[in-house]
């Protein structure tokens, strides 16, 4: 599978074509492959670009949690909500560690996907796992969502989960036909670990945003309980939340003493198709 084919210089537009392990264009700008796979295509001279994408930490955090398995019911979802659109080419904008990325890869066996991210240690962990997984279809990327190194209109899916929504690019990218997946926290998600650490628990306020250029096709949800069955790993979750910046101290311990914790989990996935 050629997987530059559609990959461009973040600099000059230009094609890349893969030279042993760097990506090369017409106009002489090069990009190494790393041994893991994965190649920064990050404009060096676009200001936004210096600011990084999640932490070492962050990643981690987000592997293990994916370990125990306790959001497998939202990875099986988006995968059965993706196979059903029979994409070919399919971008994870946001992709983080790569867990939803790989997946969709592994279910669309023969769509060629990538997945963008500004976190180097995000490509890094998903382009590892790709290779470990024998996949030959994924090419990771860190690259800026609001500037993918992309051609335009090249996709026939955008799938963006509990990351930033980049409008412009999504619809640049996208053929006419293609859709986006935007999966968000519904309004009972991780209401458990909420509880467990605050007084007053509020819930998640509902999706409602519409985009130019695009139609809404559907909104399919996903809803269970879990139990997260170490203490570790519910700092974990606790860590991919945006609650982890914003609690005190005080409210943080709470979750330090507990070795398990049951918690909804329940995400909406709205489908647009771009017109
Ligand atoms: C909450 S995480 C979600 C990651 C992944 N989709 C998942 O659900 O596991 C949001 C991700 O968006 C990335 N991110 C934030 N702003 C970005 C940008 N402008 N371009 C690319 N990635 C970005 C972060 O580095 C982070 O990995
Ligand atoms: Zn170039």
């Amino acid at each position: 599978m050629e997987k530059e084919k559609y990959i461009v210089c973040p600099i000059c537009r230009g094609g890349l074509k893969r030279c042993n392990s760097s990506l090369k264009c017409e106009g002489g700008h090069s990009y190494d492959l790393a041994k893991s796979g994965y190649v920064n295509l990050l404009n060096p001279g676009k200001k936004n670009n210096a600011k990084a994408g999640d932490s070492k930490e962050m990643i981690r955090a987000r592997t293990l949690f994916f370990q125990t398995g306790c959001y497998e019911g939202i990875k099986n979802a988006l995968c059965d909500i993706a196979s059903s659109l029979s994409p070919s080419v399919i971008i994870d904008a946001g992709c983080g560690e790569g867990y939803y990325t790989n997946s969709l890869a592994m279910t669309i066996n023969n769509a060629l996907v990538f997945g963008f991210d500004m976190s180097k240690f995000g490509t890094e962990h998903a382009s590892k796992q790709a290779r470990a997984k024998g996949l030959k279809s994924t090419l990771f990327s860190v690259s800026n969502i609001f500037d993918m190194p992309l051609e335009n209109e090249c996709a026939d899916l955008v799938v963006n989960m509990f990351a930033p929504v980049a409008i412009d690019e999504f619809r640049r990218t996208l053929r006419t036909g293609g859709h986006l997946i935007i999966g968000v926290a519904g309004v009972h998600h991780l209401e458990g670990l909420k509880r467990a650490i605050y007084d007053e628990v509020y819930l998640n306020e509902k999706f409602n945003d519409t985009y130019e250029g695009f139609v809404p096709v559907s909104v399919k949800s996903v809803k269970y309980s879990t139990t997260v069955n170490s203490s570790e790993a519910i700092w974990a979750l606790f860590q991919m939340t945006p609650y982890f910046h914003r609690t005190s101290i005080a409210d943080k311990e709470k979750l330090l003493g507990l070795s398990s914790l049951t918690t909804e989990v329940e995400v909406d996935f709205y489908i647009f198709k771009k017109i």
